[in-house]
């Protein structure tokens, strides 16, 4: 099936953030090392299910460190020549072989209705099915700062009606479990006060968080990731003056690849033409301008939308928290040099310094998170 933390074998381009690739490889990762199983040999299981990618974070059977899945949220069906039965695949190998019919079920972000809430299902399951991941665990998912009852409770029944978990379930808000790993103190990075940026496929979350709880939430789902693959495809056009067009995944591959605030390098591409005969270009700009208004508009959002809200509804924690480092978390604070544009760009806004961190691997920092409060839950049964 699919890969296991995979290392951009996946059609996708998946690069892992670290430029130093340091959660990459074998997919063990030291600072699982000092979560104990709990009591009875309880698992504990971090997982993210996300529009696009899916991050589980369980202890490596040998009892070294941690596994990592990480894989495309997706499904797609086919039928068995030799008995006529439906079989199901997912991720990499689901995007890769049916692009034609493969099934992002979480598009939006949650599922929304039953089909998608039962092809969620069966995506959960088959990813279980494929990886040794604990029945007898606790599990902690993160959940995205959204108003759509229904769509959550979805996501509470998938995970509620799969295999794992069968000690205990939780969720928790992804920007929250995204943000611990960025923290030395990790776990106890909970009992502070900070500003969480997430910056996922879908939505743009900014919320405060005091001793875990959320306060002025704000969540929009017009900067974002997706947006900025469709800006991107649309500069590539204007660029190459009409004669490349990409698809949106094309278009999410050059931003994962090749974005870069610190050394961004112009890269070539070719493509085939329906005549024959391959069409070779440049891309100097299309990726960068896309990515550069992206830090712009976040850092606008911030500074003129959720920041004077927060002031004005809780001075005093507004304080405290710009004298902290914010944290960017989800998989476009990956971008290389983002902290420190975030950082500039903002300071510049505010007229005041503000500082930013984010974790080694943005992209798994939720699941991360999640698996050290599993921990500390499953310890504590
Ligand atoms: N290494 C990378 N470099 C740049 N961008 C990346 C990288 N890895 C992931 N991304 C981008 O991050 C976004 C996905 O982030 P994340 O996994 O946090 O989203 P999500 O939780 O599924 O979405 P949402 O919560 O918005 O519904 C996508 O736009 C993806 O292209
Ligand atoms: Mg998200």
């Amino acid at each position: 099936m699919s890969e296991t933390e995979s290392d951009g074998e996946g059609a996708n381009g998946d690069t892992g953030a670290a430029d130093d690739g340091s959660a990459d490889g074998d997919g063990t990762s030291a600072s699982g090392g000092d979560v104990a199983n709990g009591g009875d040999g309880v698992a504990p299981v971090g997982v993210k299910l996300g529009s696009t990618r899916t991050v589980v974070v369980y202890p490596s059977p040998d009892g070294e460190g941690t596994e990592v899945v990480r894989t495309l949220t997706c499904l797609a069906t086919y039928e068995d020549v030799l008995t006529g039965e439906e079989r199901v695949l997912y991720g990499e190998e689901a995007a890769i072989e049916y692009p034609d019919t493969v099934e992002f079920m979480l598009r939006s972000g949650l599922p929304e209705d039953d089909d998608s809430a039962e092809a969620a299902a069966t995506f959960f399951r088959e990813l279980l099915a494929a990886n040794d991941i604990p029945e007898n665990s606790a599990v902690v998912y993160a959940i995205p700062t959204i108003d759509n009852e229904a769509g959550l409770a979805n996501l509470e029944a998938v995970i509620e009606g799969s295999s794992i978990g069968g000690e205990l379930v939780r969720s928790y808000p992804e920007s929250l479990c995204g943000s611990l790993p960025a923290f030395e103190s990790q776990l106890d990075a909970i009992d502070d006060i900070f500003v969480a940026i997430n910056m996922g496929s879908t939505n743009l979350e900014v919320c405060a968080y005091r001793r875990g709880e959320q306060l002025v939430p704000l969540s929009t789902g017009s900067i974002t990731g997706n947006e900025i693959d469709r800006r991107v495809a649309n500069y590539v056009e204007e660029e190459t003056q009409g004669r490349v067009n990409i698809d949106l995944t094309t278009a999410r591959e050059y931003k994962e690849d090749h974005a870069d605030f610190e050394s961004f390098e112009p890269f070539t591409d070719v493509i085939q033409q329906p005549g024959g005969g391959s069409h070779e270009f440049t891309i100097e700009d299309s990726v960068m301008d896309a990515c550069d208004e992206y830090v712009d508009e976040v850092v606008d959002e911030v500074a003129n939308g959720f920041l004077p809200e927060l002031a004005n509804s809780h001075m005093k924690v507004y304080q405290l928290a710009l004298e902290k480092p914010i944290v960017l978390t989800g998989g476009m604070a990956c971008l290389p040099g983002i902290v420190e544009e975030v950082e500039t760009r903002l300071s510049d806004e505010l007229k005041r310094d503000v500082t930013a961190i984010r974790a080694d691997r943005p992209d798994l920092a939720a699941a991360e998170g999640a698996y050290e409060m599993a921990g500390y839950l499953a310890s504590n049964l």
